[in-house]
């Protein structure tokens, strides 16, 4: 089968499509064939080698798909081959054919179309868990959504909006018209200095942008208030690895210090999906949480756009060059 594979780290060329070989289901898993595979910023800092906990070169990065079950392994019992599915992925995403844990599979409605699936599971797990399960998000709550139009920013804007919150998203100013069209109350350019000054305090802050941006996002907080670091787009500049730039973003992480969080009662969360897929052992728990949430319509995926397996060096310079308003895809 092909397969996008990682073959070195460094800029988008390093992208090459190879043949690999391919695996039977074990039991246990579902077998499927591959219609479309989620990018995410994750893989473009796992193709720079800023990432340490993707797989090192070569490999297959991607953490999520949708297609449709061609084989299922023993022991299967919610699926068969035929049915349109979505899947999280622990890595091996970006393939025709991968093999994805029953537990970590969710049947796909007809009225969502295989690259609306394939942007599902990341982007609104990672949300949902933000700021529902850990955000506490309550009605009537203030939410501030960094790269408020990209994957994780929409689906963060539908399940805010979707649980009574007034929301405030940045994004470049050119994709602030968009943001509106996706509910976002008010658009805020994050490019301009001091864009925070004279904001009301937020409830709740979803920030994966790092770097000196998650003490802006706790200054905002009012008492009561949850600051969810969930990732740190800003350690990437360019399309090579540039450690210093990577380690000054770090350096300037902040150190939070317990004993003023405490006298001003404000929460700061940190999240990451492979840590807890690897504590849970699967996604199961969560997945419920997905289909409720394409069941009652909150989830309403936007494809920013498709690229074949052999443009996938284009797929990925799209997001680094902050030009995608969605969710990038790559299709076989
Ligand atoms: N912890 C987790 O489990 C988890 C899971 C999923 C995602 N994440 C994190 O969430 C963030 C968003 O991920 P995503 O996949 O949904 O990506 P995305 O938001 O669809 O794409 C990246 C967007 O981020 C903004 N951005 C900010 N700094 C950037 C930089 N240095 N280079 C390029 N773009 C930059 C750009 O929007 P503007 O034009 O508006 O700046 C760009 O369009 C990433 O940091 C990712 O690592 C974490």
């Amino acid at each position: 089968m092909r397969a996008v594979v990682i073959t070195q780290h460094g800029a988008p060329e390093v992208l090459r499509v190879q043949e690999r070989p391919e695996q039977a289901p074990g039991p246990g898993e579902v077998g499927i064939e591959v219609a479309a595979a989620g990018i995410n910023f994750a893989d473009v800092m796992a193709r720079q080698g800023l990432y340490p906990d993707a797989p090192k070169p070569p490999t297959v990065v991607g953490y999520e798909v949708a297609g449709t079950v061609s084989v299922v392994g023993k022991g299967v019992e919610r699926f068969t081959a035929g049915d349109r599915v979505m899947a999280g992925t622990r890595f091996g995403g970006y393939a025709e054919k991968v093999n994805a844990r029953e537990t970590d599979v969710v049947a796909l409605p007809d009225r969502l179309s295989f690259e609306q699936g394939a942007a599902i599971p990341v982007n609104y797990l990672t949300a949902y868990l933000g700021l529902v399960r850990f955000g506490s998000l309550q009605a009537g709550e203030r939410v501030l959504v960094h790269a408020a139009a990209g994957g994780v920013g929409i689906a963060a804007t539908q399940i805010a909006k979707a649980h009574g919150a007034e929301v405030f998203g940045t994004a470049s100013p050119a994709k602030h018209d968009a943001l509106r069209g996706f509910g976002v109350d008010r658009a805020l350019d994050y490019t301009k200095k001091g864009w925070e000054k004279g904001l009301p305090k937020i409830d709740v802050v979803m920030d994966a942008v790092g770097g000196p941006s998650f003490r802006r996002s706790y200054n905002l907080l009012r008492p009561g208030g949850r600051l969810v670091c969930f990732g740190a787009s800003s350690i990437v500049s360019g399309e090579k690895r540039d450690i210093v730039n990577a380690a000054r973003t770090a350096l300037r992480m902040p150190r939070f210090n317990l004993i003023k969080q405490m006298s001003q009662s404000k929460s700061v969360i940190g999240l990451n999906m492979l840590t807890l897929w690897d504590e849970l052992g699967s996604l199961e728990p969560y997945m419920k949480a997905l289909e409720e949430m394409i069941e009652d319509g909150t989830v309403d995926p936007v494809v920013a756009a498709s690229f074949s397996f052999d443009k996938a060096p284009e797929a990925h310079r799209y997001i680094g060059e902050r030009r995608n308003v969605g969710k990038v895809l790559l299709t076989p």
